[in-house]
C-alpha cells in the first residue's frame, strides 16, 4: 500500500518534463519538434540558449533526486525503505521517459538518472558523473558520455551499494538509457552522431 504510494507519486514528480516546460517559460521551440527531437538538456543547448538548457539540466536532475530522497525519507518511517527508495527509483526515471502530462513522449533520462544516482549516493553519482565528463571531454558526444555513464553505474553500484534491488534497479535504468538512445547508437555506428564544438572552437 505505502509502496505503490511512494511509486505513483515518484512516476507523477518524474512526469514534470523540464525541457518542455522551460522551452514554454523563455518562448523557445518544443525540443521535441527541434534538433534531435529530445527533450533534455543536451537538445535544449542546440537552441543556442545554454540558461534555458541549464535549468533544464537542474530541473530534471532534481526530480530525480526529490523523488528518491522523499521515497527513502518517509520509507524508512515505515520500514520499507529499501523498497521505497528503489521503486520510486525506476518509477520516476519512468515518468521521465513516458510523462503522463506530455502525452507520454519523455526524454532519454540522463539528467533524471543522474539525480536518482546522486540521492541512492553520492559518490555513485559522483563518480558516474565523472566517467561522463572523461568522455565528453575527449569525443564532444554527449550521446556516448550518457552511454558509457549507463554502463558503468550498476557495476559501481555494485561495488558501492550491492543488493539485489539496487542492482536490478540500476540496470533497469541503464538498460532503458541505451534503449532511449537507440537511434543515436546507430549513429555513433555509421560514425555520424553529431559532436559538440570545442569552447575555442567557433568554426561550427
Ligand atoms: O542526454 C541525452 C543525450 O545523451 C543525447 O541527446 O539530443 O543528442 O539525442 P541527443
Amino acid at each position: 500500500m505505502f509502496i505503490s504510494f511512494f511509486i505513483v507519486s515518484a512516476y507523477l514528480i518524474g512526469s514534470l518534463s523540464f525541457a518542455v516546460i522551460v522551452s514554454r517559460l523563455f518562448g523557445l521551440p518544443d525540443p521535441r519538434k527541434h534538433g534531435s527531437g529530445n527533450p533534455g538538456a543536451t537538445n535544449m543547448l542546440r537552441t543556442g540558449r545554454k540558461s534555458a538548457a541549464l535549468l533544464t539540466l537542474v530541473g530534471d536532475m532534481a526530480k530525480g533526486w526529490l523523488a528518491v530522497y522523499l521515497a527513502r525519507y518517509f520509507g524508512s518511517q515505515y520500514g520499507v525503505e529499501i523498497a521505497a527508495t528503489y521503486g520510486a527509483a525506476v518509477a520516476v526515471f519512468l515518468g521521465h521517459l513516458y510523462p503522463l502530462f506530455f502525452g507520454f513522449k519523455g526524454g532519454k533520462g540522463v539528467a533524471t538518472a543522474l539525480g536518482i544516482l546522486l540521492a541512492i549516493s553520492p559518490w555513485l553519482g559522483l563518480a558516474t558523473l565523472a566517467s561522463w565528463l572523461v568522455v565528453f571531454v575527449l569525443t564532444r558526444i554527449s550521446s556516448l558520455a550518457a552511454l558509457t555513464a549507463a554502463t558503468l553505474a550498476p557495476v559501481l553500484g555494485t561495488y558501492l551499494i550491492g543488493g539485489a534491488l539496487p542492482v536490478v534497479a540500476l540496470c533497469i535504468i541503464s538498460a532503458l538509457i541505451f534503449w532511449r538512445h537507440r537511434t543515436n547508437i546507430r549513429r555513433l555506428l555509421a560514425g555520424e552522431e553529431g559532436r559538440f564544438a570545442k569552447p575555442a572552437d567557433t568554426s561550427s
